[in-house]
This record gives structure tokens, C-alpha cells and sequence, in this order.
């Protein structure tokens, strides 16, 4: 039996489960002299909003110990250049992928106007909804963090987008799974989780923050852990396929994220050290199906096995002995 390495976000197939995370591929061009955008299952652009912005001041980026803060400020050509200018859209839909368009915006009517332009061009098979910003200070984090307007988002733009949405989800929440649920409940088809971690560096002799922005968010593996459970938890609780992202390096972690409930991945810092990564994890998912006996990846989405029994431990005696799950 052929492996196959297809796998569906709602009504859309992918032919591989590895998509680029927004932000980290440009929109395709400017890592083509490295990698053919062709090889992944499908492109994510950089967020794209009303109006051009010119994003936040230098230096937007900062090295951590075990990944990256940025602060870009979401700089982007605004929506009437990405659709028009031949660098843009045009050159994204001549790639054999999915295209996934990645909006930002301040306000409803923002992201309506964006999804309803978009709506009429067929390259685009998909729309992710950022909605989980941190290096926006106009608002862009407001709808992720509030599940009622996360909901009636993603219902604004439903009415006006007629192919597959996803809502991007920010991690920076106490409890993830009301906002993964309203989503859910405003139409979204699938979810990413997750965006940045907010975090911030600093020099303490000049008594100066690292980046511009003064704050950041933090990518890379250093938020993988973080992220799987986020994952894990979202798919424990909705319906709609889930779309892992945070700190993915190679094929293990793929797997991980799929075992836990991802039905697709995307892949961001990694490719700035290793901009050829995805070739090599795509042949490695291969391997991986070929030695499980698997013959898709969907017979591992979320086949993670847990005994919630085992894990309930007595707390301390004085309090009553109240029976809580670990982490919780
Ligand atoms: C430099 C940089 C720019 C980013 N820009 C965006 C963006 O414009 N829109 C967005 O939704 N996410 C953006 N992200 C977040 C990534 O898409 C992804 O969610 C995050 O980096 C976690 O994945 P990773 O650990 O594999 O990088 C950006 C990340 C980085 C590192």
C-alpha cells in the first residue's frame, strides 16, 4: 500500500501536512532562490492589512537562548498591492500549493473589506485570520483574547469569504479552549495554535530594551512544549481540524504536534537557519508512515493516548484533599 501524505483542513486537501508559518517565507519570492515554495503543502503570507504599514522601529529582532523575539510590526504592501503587483498574489498562486492568505486588521470591518476582495480571487484557497498580534498596539491582539469577539470575527468574515478560514490563535491567554470554541462557533474551518509568545530582552548596562518595539514575540524552540499542549488541549475540545505551529525543528516534532492532535503544521524560525528544512521533513513523514505500518497521516492525528486517572494527584492534605489533574 502507498503511503500518503495528504491531509485535509475541512474541505481543503493538502498534499503534505507542512505549511510555511506566516511571517518567515515572505510571500514566496524571497525565499525561492533557496527552497521552491512548490514543495509544501501550502504557503502562508505574511499578514497583509487594509493599508500599507511600515512597521515598528529597529532593531526588530533578537536572538534568545533557545529561539527569537521579533518585533516587524506586521510591514506589509496593504491589500490592493498584495492583490495587484505581479510580486504578490499573482506569483503566490503560480506555486503547485495552497495558498493561504494571512490577515490583520484593527476592526471588523477591516478584515470584511479584506475577505471580500480576496473572496473574488480564486488563487487564494484560504484565508488565516491573525488575530493574535502582540507587536500591535492598535489592536490587533483585542479579538484573541475575547472569546465573544473572536466570535463575531470570524462570523463577520464568514458571511463574506466563501472557501476555508482559519482563525490564528494567540497563546498570550489563561484559558485557550473558550476562544478556540467561539471561533469554532463563528464558522471558522480549521485553527492555528500558536502565534508568539509576548517576551522581552534587555541590556542592563545601557538600561535598554533589545528591540524597538521594546517588547516581542518569542518563536522557536523554546515555546515547542508550550504550544503542544495548547494543541493538545484545542483538539481535546473542537471539532475543526487544528493546525500546530511553535518551535517545529524537524520530523519528531511534526510528529508530535500530529500525535497530539494536529491534522497540519506550520514551520517558522526553523527556516531561517535552515531554509531547505521542509524537503527533509516531508521526506521524513514518509519514513515515519512506512515505519509505523500507517497508511495516511490522518490515522495519527491525535491518537496520543493519556490515562487522566494517572495523572490526578491528592493535593496537600489541608486543603481537603482535593483531587486535581497536574498542570491545572
Ligand atoms: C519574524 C517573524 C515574523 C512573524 N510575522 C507574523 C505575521 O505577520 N503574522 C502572523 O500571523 N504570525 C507571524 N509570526 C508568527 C509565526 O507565524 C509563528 O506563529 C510563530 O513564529 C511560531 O512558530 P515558530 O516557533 O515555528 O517560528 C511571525 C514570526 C516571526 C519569527
Amino acid at each position: 500500500m502507498a503511503e500518503t501524505l495528504k491531509t485535509r483542513l475541512g474541505s481543503l486537501e493538502l498534499k503534505n501536512p507542512i505549511l510555511s508559518a506566516s511571517g518567515t517565507f515572505g510571500y514566496g519570492k524571497e525565499v525561492e532562490s533557496f527552497v521552491d515554495p512548490s514543495v509544501y503543502g501550502g504557503i502562508v503570507g505574511k499578514s497583509i492589512s487594509l493599508e500599507p504599514r511600515k512597521g515598528n522601529p529597529l532593531p526588530r529582532t533578537w536572538e534568545t537562548a533557545s529561539g527569537m523575539l521579533n518585533s516587524i510590526g506586521l510591514q506589509n504592501p496593504g491589500i490592493d498591492a498584495f492583490i495587484s503587483d505581479p510580486s504578490y498574489l499573482p506569483r503566490m498562486s503560480a506555486y503547485d500549493t495552497r495558498v493561504v492568505v494571512n490577515l490583520v486588521g484593527d476592526t471588523v470591518d477591516e478584515y470584511v473589506e479584506m475577505a471580500r476582495r480576496l473572496d473574488s480571487e480564486s488563487a487564494v484557497d484560504a484565508l488565516e485570520l491573525n488575530i493574535s498580534c502582540p507587536n500591535c498596539p492598535l489592536g490587533g491582539m483585542e479579538f484573541g483574547v475575547d472569546p465573544e469577539a473572536t466570535r463575531r470575527l470570524v462570523e463577520a468574515v464568514r458571511e463574506n469569504f466563501s472557501r476555508t478560514i482559519i482563525a490564528k490563535l494567540t497563546p498570550n491567554v489563561t484559558d485557550v479552549v473558550p476562544i478556540a470554541r467561539a471561533a469554532e462557533a463563528g464558522g471558522a474551518d480549521a485553527l492555528s495554535l500558536v502565534n508568539t509568545y509576548v517576551g522581552m530582552a534587555v541590556e542592563w548596562r545601557q538600561r535598554r530594551p533589545r528591540l524597538g518595539g521594546i517588547t516581542g514575540g518569542l518563536s522557536g524552540p523554546a515555546i515547542k512544549p508550550l504550544a503542544l499542549r495548547l494543541v493538545w488541549l484545542a483538539a481535546q475540545n473542537c471539532e475543526i481540524p487544528i493546525i500546530g505551529i511553535g518551535g517545529i525543528m524537524n520530523t519528531d516534532d511534526v510528529l508530535e504536534f500530529i500525535v497530539a492532535g494536529a491534522s497540519a503544521v506550520q514551520i517558522g524560525t526553523v527556516q531561517f537557519i535552515r531554509p531547505r528544512i521542509a524537503l527533509e521533513i516531508i521526506e521524513g513523514l514518509g519514513e515515519a508512515l512506512r515505519e509505523l505500518g500507517a497508511g495516511s497521516i490522518g490515522e495519527l492525528v491525535g491518537t496520543l493516548e493519556t490515562d487522566r486517572d494517572a495523572i490526578t494527584v491528592r493535593q496537600a492534605d489541608e486543603d481537603g484533599g482535593e483531587e486535581v489533574p497536574v498542570g491545572e
